[in-house]
């Protein structure tokens, strides 16, 4: 089946795939500055929590191996200059500052065991690349204990793109759903077009055409009549950063999805990493929820759609935990109350268990 390369290490640079020209036309980059990373991270080019993550780590990579620096004691001043770019990117998918973290950790780690400034310049790409074969892995594991879920026929709804151009895998939520499908069950899929950057439209609907997996594309005021007449199954989300408490924020729209969800009895999962939580805050209402700029309400691609008024455009929303039914990781399904299954599942342990 096919699946989508938003970003790959390659020997010229770190290739990434212009998502904002999807789907009329493939346009990949080459970046061989963290700081273009960084640009391209915030307009999005990239975009999707786990793909965000993988990116800061090539970027965090990218500096450290073209660094200027002529010893670990230069690099070393340089690194917080470098995470500090990367960091202020875009502020509420927790991937990427967990990304940031672990590739710190690893530099931190070389540099307490006196590593060579080339040996650290090897180890940190060695490391992005471990960080981007592992969100394959967790993807792979993801669907499979999210398969069990779907319906074995009929259908199902996601919400914004969450599939293999946002995470550099098989997908999260669409990870689930291709899972599922190639696992024989009947799926169509009802993809709401996410206004107003359209991820469910230009992105979502993309990956599941190239993929052979039937759907129908609705927009979001749709999403209340679907759920009361369409017979829906199941609903399967991402996320972009889960509170201890399990309240989770994922893209502008996903509330009320899981509001009408309930109210019609529909089963409403979120298919996300450990790497996704954040066990720091309590609950949702600490999130940084992204503004972006209103020209993203008032125009589509470019085309002017409203007058010249205010609009606002927060880029996410917070789901309150009593409306999910299940979260679905890489360690297995987290139900409420959240906050014990939650601290449970990422509790450290040995290994990436894969079985389902
Ligand atoms: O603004 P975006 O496109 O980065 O938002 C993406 C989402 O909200 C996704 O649902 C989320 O990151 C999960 S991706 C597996």
């Amino acid at each position: 089946m096919y699946v989508a390369q938003p970003i790959e290490w390659t020997d010229a640079g770190v290739v990434m795939l212009d998502q904002r020209r999807l789907p009329a036309e493939e346009i990949r980059y080459t970046y061989t500055d963290y700081r273009e990373v960084a640009k391209a991270i915030r307009e999005m080019v990239i975009r999707g929590a786990p793909a965000i993550g993988v990116a800061a780590a090539m970027g965090y990579a990218l500096g450290v191996l073209h660094s200027p620096a002529k010893s670990v004691d230069e690099l070393r001043a340089e690194l917080p200059v470098i995470r500090e770019a990367l960091a202020q990117t875009r502020p509420t998918a927790v991937d990427l500052f967990w990304a940031l973290e672990r590739m710190s950790s690893k530099f931190a780690a070389l540099d307490a065991a006196r590593a060579s400034l080339a040996a650290i310049r090897a180890e940190m790409v060695a490391e992005a690349h471990r960080v981007h074969l592992e969100k394959k892995a967790t993807d792979e594991a993801i669907g499979k204990f999210g398969a069990e879920f779907m319906p074995s026929e009929g259908l199902v709804m996601t919400q914004c793109n969450a599939g293999a151009l946002a995470t550099a895998g098989i997908g999260t939520a669409l990870g689930v759903i291709r899972v599922a499908f190639a696992m024989g069950k009947k799926l169509h899929v009802l993809v709401p077009e996410t206004r107003p950057y359209l991820q469910g439209a230009r992105l979502t609907a993309w990956e599941l055409m190239k993929g052979g997996i039937p759907l129908t594309l609705i927009t979001d005021n749709m999403v209340g009549h679907f759920l009361k007449t369409g017979n829906v199954k199941a609903i399967v989300t991402g996320a972009d950063r889960v509170a201890a408490n399990g309240d989770t924020a994922n893209k502008i729209g996903t509330y009320q999805i899981a509001v009408l969800a309930r109210e019609n009895n529909v089963p409403f999962y979120i298919a996300a990493p450990i790497s996704t939580f954040d066990l720091t805050i309590a609950s949702g209402e600490d999130i940084p929820i992204e503004q972006r700029s209103a020209e993203e309400v008032t125009h589509i691609q470019g085309v002017r759609i409203a007058p010249d008024v205010p609009a606002a455009h927060p880029a996410f929303d917070v789901t309150p935990a009593r409306y999910i039914t299940g979260i679905v990781t890489e360690r297995g399904v987290a139900r409420g109350p959240y906050t014990e299954s939650l601290r449970d599942l990422a509790a450290p342990q040995p290994a990436l268990s894969t079985a389902g």
